[in-house]
């Protein structure tokens, strides 16, 4: 079966048994300053884990585009990408483990062909120091579902994966107890890792049994949770249940269930391969790279994964509206593409092939990922300007490289956000690049650290990071910006300021519109307690007369001291309604909710698609608005950043 049969078998089959399936939502998660990315299926569902209601019922399922920035090194052995989709399905306060459990098992052995034989399974073992019992009910389901399929059924008391490592798996043993670092699932990890207000359950999840020999790099025996590569993670039902208080853990007023698993891996077992890049979303795109290249997969694994993981990153986060730039979300984009360039040299591809790549990306992806399809223009002019552009600067920078003097590496550490001299450790005998000339390669020749410190290994040199980080950091500071700030201002205490420049962001839209014409429309935004920052399209400075203009219009919207109501509406109903404002539409649930501002005068100042939150009244928003940069931010998109000032 190909990955796009499984990821739709799953959403039939969810569809099946009464589920609304849900558009994934954008890889940038909406209103949460606190994290760059969505990293799971549940993310952008929190709100309603907790309890608010959703609009589609108590049971959704979708296949979430999910991005994990810590794993771009990672890239290169059979299983790590940086993107990937995760196939979900959610009970909010509905259907628990008795339907939860057969349906995923049923689902992986009848639907995507399985062997029963090779499907493994783990449970919640308890944990005493946080009063939350053995999940005994999700293994006696399982139990009952092995016997229907007649296939052993032995349980193990495992524990922790070292425990896992030291008693390993007897005979006929099929479901593991493991502990809380295991099989407990929050976004903040096991129980004693939450902080208050958290939510969080014991889970059970499947792994499927590739059948490779056990290396004992990585313990004594095998088990299901070993990373030796035999055993592959391709599934997990969280029973989301748990508040976590200052009184300890409570139950949530539902029982929830919030499951997960990667389609590249389901697709990877039905497969029966544990080098997941032969599943043919990805299998696809090798082939263009064997084209190009010339060369054979098998012999350039490393290469071919990271220029699959990294466009394949790329294409949809461009197709999400994220262009490569040096800061927060963009940036990733520009590593991810400027690694492809550098991997696709040692493979010898040609310059200008990275959008060749791309291609084959939207081709296979564009079935289910329309907004690929749509944008593809975007895409490929985007990733061949920044392809082209990081070519002039490698050929500069290498230059840079060559010249820059070395000196004898020094280990230093860092005590009150300086360095000093680590005088516990000796000089390492190595050559260094110091931290100015790191600095200066990445300002001036746009080297992101990474890429120098990938370079200077290649020459057998390291880097000193620490001090570039101090230089970064001090850099940030004076520009104001950068993503440290953003967290910094965590969303508790900023809330309301947040709100206000939302309602102002609407009205600033609004204003732009009505000055320079209806072809403006939102290509990002990006909000903190401190101020706005918007993108819209458009292909020309804006003037300072203009901006002054909309900064008078938003301030006259705001004294009359109107309101800010909710409409929900049919997508289809708010897209044809020419009054309402919108972009990005395919993130959007079928049902969605249309913000109307009216000024006290009964003006409608604005009407626009959005997730919220807004002020219910214009005289919630304190401060006088003003726009302090107006700037180009890609090609055909200008930025503009502003502020409410008391
Ligand atoms: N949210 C759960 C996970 O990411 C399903 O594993």
């Amino acid at each position: 079966m190909t990955g796009n049969e499984i990821r739709k078998q799953y959403l039939d089959y969810m569809n099946e048994n009464g589920h609304a399936v849900i558009p994934s939502a954008a890889l940038v998660p909406e209103n949460d300053p606190t994290t760059l990315f969505t990293g799971s299926g549940m993310q952008p569902l929190v709100p309603y884990l907790l309890g608010e209601k959703h609009p589609k019922g108590t049971r959704l399922a979708n296949s979430q585009k999910c991005f994990r920035a810590e794993d771009i090194e990672e890239v290169g052995d059979n299983r790590h990408t940086t993107f990937f989709e995760m196939l979900g399905n959610w009970s909010l306060g509905d259907y628990f483990k008795a339907d939860q459990i057969p349906w995923f098992y049923n689902f992986l052995v009848d639907k995507a062909g399985l062997d029963p034989e090779r499907i493994y399974v783990t449970a919640f073992q308890g944990d005493e120091s946080a009063g939350i019992p053995r999940d005994t009910t999700s293994v006696e389901i399982w139990q009952g579902l092995f016997s229907e399929k007649g296939v052993s059924k032995g349980i193990a008391e495992i524990g922790s994966e070292e425990d896992g490592g030291n008693i390993g798996m007897g005979a006929g043993e099929r479901i593991f107890y493991y502990d809380a670092s295991k099989n407990w699932w929050s976004r903040a990890g096991k129980p004693a890792d939450m902080p208050v207000g958290e939510i969080g359950g014991p889970d059970t999840e499947v792994f499927y049994d590739f059948g490779t020999e056990h290396d004992p790099k990585w313990g004594e025996h095998c088990h299901p949770n070993c990373d030796c590569g035999r055993f592959l993670e391709i599934g997990n039902s969280v029973f989301m249940e748990y508040l976590k208080t200052d009184k300890g853990f409570e139950k949530l007023p539902e029982q929830n269930v919030d499951f997960g698993g990667g389609l590249e891996r389901i697709a990877a077992a039905a497969n029966d391969d544990g080098d997941m890049f032969k599943i043919d979303l990805l299998w696809k795109v090798i082939e263009q790279i064997q084209t190009l290249s010339g060369k054979k997969y098998k012999d350039n694994t490393e290469a071919f994964r990271v220029i699959t993981d990294h466009i394949r990153g790329a294409v949809f986060m461009i197709g999400d509206g994220i262009n490569p730039s040096n800061t927060e979300q963009g940036y990733f984009v520009r590593r991810l593409l400027r690694r492809a360039v550098r991997y696709a040299d040692i493979l010898e591809i040609p310059a200008g092939k990275m959008t060749d790549i791309a291609e084959s990306v939207i081709k296979i992806y564009g079935q289910h990922y329309g907004n690929l399809t749509d944008r593809s223009e975007e895409i490929n002019t985007a990733i061949a300007s920044e392809e082209e552009q990081f070519r002039q600067t490698l050929v500069k920078g290498l230059k840079q490289f060559n010249k820059i003097s070395l000196q004898l590496h020094v280990e230093t550490k860092v005590v009150d956000g300086k360095k000093v001299i680590d005088k516990s450790v000796d000089p390492v005998r190595k050559k260094s690049i110091n931290a100015q000339n790191a600095f200066d390669l990445f300002t001036t020749y746009g080297f992101p650290i990474e890429l120098t410190v990938e370079i200077a290994k290649e020459k057998g040199l390291v880097v000193d990071t620490k001090g570039f980080e101090i230089l970064m950091t001090e850099h940030k500071a004076k520009s104001r910006a950068g993503a440290e700030q953003k967290f910094k201002g965590g969303l508790a205490d900023n809330s309301e300021k947040v709100v206000q420049y939302h309602t102002t962001t609407h009205l600033m839209l609004a204003a732009l519109r009505h000055f320079l014409g209806e072809h403006i429309h939102q290509a990002g935004s990006n909000i903190t307690g401190d101020r706005l920052r918007f993108d819209f399209t458009h292909p020309e400075k804006v003037d300072r007369e203009t901006l002054d203009k909309i900064e008078a219009w938003v301030n006259m919207a705001v004294e009359t001291g109107g309101k800010v109501t909710i409409d929900m509406m049919s997508k289809d109903d708010a897209e044809s309604d020419t009054t309402v404002e919108g972009s990005f539409w395919d993130r959007y649930p079928d049902q969605v909710k249309v913000y109307t501002i009216t000024g006290g005068d009964n003006t409608i100042f604005s009407r626009e698609l959005c997730g919220g939150p807004h002020v219910e009244g214009l005289e919630q928003i304190k401060g006088k608005f003003k726009i302090k940069k107006e700037e180009s931010s890609s090609a055909g998109v200008r930025r503009i950043k502003a502020v409410l000032i008391d």
